[in-house]
């Protein structure tokens, strides 16, 4: 009898399949994960990450070619990956530019979670698994920050290792732990190079991993916030599920399109964008001896820097107020020894405020503001997930917090004055009013009923 005769690469598929599950793999992530067929706009920005990360990755082995991790030559060699290497310019502005344009897509992706609700039941973990991304991304951009030694990386980085010095008892001796030295050097040029190149994009990819496989064992949420897997035909497929590949591989195509015209758009025609993505004083070379007259971090940090800088001893009375408000507040959700816990830890709290310099409470306070997202899950306590189907309180809440957010970021890139800081002071509360009246607002705000299947 003849033997039926296969084409090469069946036969190769089931050879590899028989050792390793590559079609399994394949059928499980992309050609049999359902996905909701409303996936809108917002849903783009979870492929471009991981577009971004991959052209980071990918620009970041190029120039480590011919970048020189040492204080005397750092500065030279990115003058000389720009000058002299071939397309040595292109690599090293798609880098520049990607580092800008993977915060911008990483906000616009943890906004769409925040609108329809991703993080709530069952999606925590993927939430908590993306704010592990969220700050090795922000301990990525840090330390590749100071590499190119100029004098904005170099000061940069001197005021926010420093910041580890507000910290009573350990903090000195932390801050000369990141620095390797009791000054910004070469050997704090040399472990930051360590960390970005190696320790941070190993732990980033890792973690995205862990974040994709999260998300495909509850599957994706959707703009209604409906929970698909609950309407299932007699096939066991979701009846508002399609398959993930081909439609959306090929859907997301549409916004790798778009997001390469802006983003080839700025590398070609404006690489600094007027200073936002490369800072001016960072084409003069680091220089321990000359302070610039402006230090800012770069934007994607700035809302933070803008509450740390609000934080002034004077504003520690609103800090206290606050928690003495919050206290009365939440006072009903205070069960048996918690009424006595609570005060007396909001007392010693608000002693510790007057006690303890602001400088400190500045750190605190910025931490907490990134921080505060991890908590989203659990501040929220809407009947429904999609703000579709949420009311006017929720609504406006968002709204002040994008605002302050943008406020404060915008802030955070000029030189405080008076009415400046006044103004990042008044922000700061909006923004944490908005997480930390969310049980309430949440709870109270009407709703609107949320359809069975999804809507298009
Ligand atoms: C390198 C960074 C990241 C990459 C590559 C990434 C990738 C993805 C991808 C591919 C998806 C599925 C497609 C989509 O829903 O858009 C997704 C979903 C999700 N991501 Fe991320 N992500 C990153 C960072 C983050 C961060 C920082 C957060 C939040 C703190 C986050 C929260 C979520 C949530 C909640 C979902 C589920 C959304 C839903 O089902 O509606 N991700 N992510």
């Amino acid at each position: 009898m003849k033997a039926v005769s296969r084409p090469w690469y069946a036969a190769s598929l089931e050879w590899v399949d028989a050792r390793f599950p590559l079609t399994k793999m394949w059928d499980e992530h992309l050609a049999k994960y359902y996905a909701p067929k409303n996936f809108n706009f917002w849903y783009y920005f979870g492929s471009l990450a991981l577009l971004v990360l991959v052209i980071q990755i990918g620009t970041g082995i190029w120039l480590t070619m011919n970048y020189k991790p040492d204080a005397e030559r750092a500065f030279e060699s990115v003058e000389y990956i720009m000058r002299d290497v071939e397309w040595g310019w292109f690599i090293r502005y798609m880098h520049s530019t990607g580092a800008s344009a993977f915060f911008v897509v990483i906000y616009l992706h943890m906004f769409r979670g925040m609108i329809y609700g991703s993080y709530k039941t069952p999606r925590e973990l993927i939430w908590l698994i993306g704010m592990l991304i969220y700050l090795t991304l922000m301990g990525e951009a840090f330390f590749g920050y100071l590499l190119p030694w100029g004098q904005m990386s170099f000061w940069g980085a001197k005021v926010i290792v420093s910041l580890f010095g507000a910290i009573p008892v350990i903090g000195e001796w932390l801050s000369t732990l990141v620095r390797g030295d009791f000054g910004i050097s070469d050997v704090t040029l040399n472990r930051f190079f360590a960390l970005h190149v190696v320790a941070m994009p190993l732990i980033l990819c890792a973690l995205v991993v862990v974040h994709i496989l999260a998300l495909h064992e509850v599957g994706s949420n959707n703009p209604d916030g409906v929970e698909i897997k609950k309407k299932k035909g007699p096939d066991g497929v979701p009846l508002d599920g399609i398959p993930f590949h081909p439609y959306y591989t090929v859907k997301d195509i549409v916004g790798v399109a778009g997001f390469f015209i802006v983003y080839f758009g700025i590398i070609f025609f404006a690489p600094e964008v007027g200073g936002y993505f490369i800072e001016h004083n960072n084409f003069i070379p680091a220089d321990p001896f000359k302070t610039p007259s402006h230090i800012a971090p770069v934007w994607y940090f700035t809302p933070y820097y803008s509450v740390l800088r609000a934080t002034t001893s004077e504003f520690m009375w609103v800090v206290a107020i606050g928690t003495v408000l919050l206290v009365l507040l939440y006072w009903k959700e205070f069960k048996g020894a918690w009424r006595l816990v609570v005060p007396i830890a909001a007392l010693a709290l608000v002693g510790g405020y007057f006690t303890i310099d602001a400088k400190f409470w500045g750190v605190v306070l910025m931490g907490l503001s990134v921080l505060i997202f991890c908590a989203l899950p659990w501040l929220d306590r809407s009947q429904v997930k999609s703000i579709r189907y949420r009311g006017p309180l929720t609504r406006i809440a968002l709204a002040v917090f994008v605002v302050s957010f943008l406020v404060l970021g915008y802030l955070g890139t000029k030189t405080p004055t008076v009415a400046l800081t006044r103004a990042a002071q008044v922000c700061t509360v909006l923004y944490f009013a908005y997480f930390l009246l969310m049980p309430i607002y949440s709870r109270i705000d009407t709703t609107k009923p949320v359809p069975e299947r999804v809507t298009h």
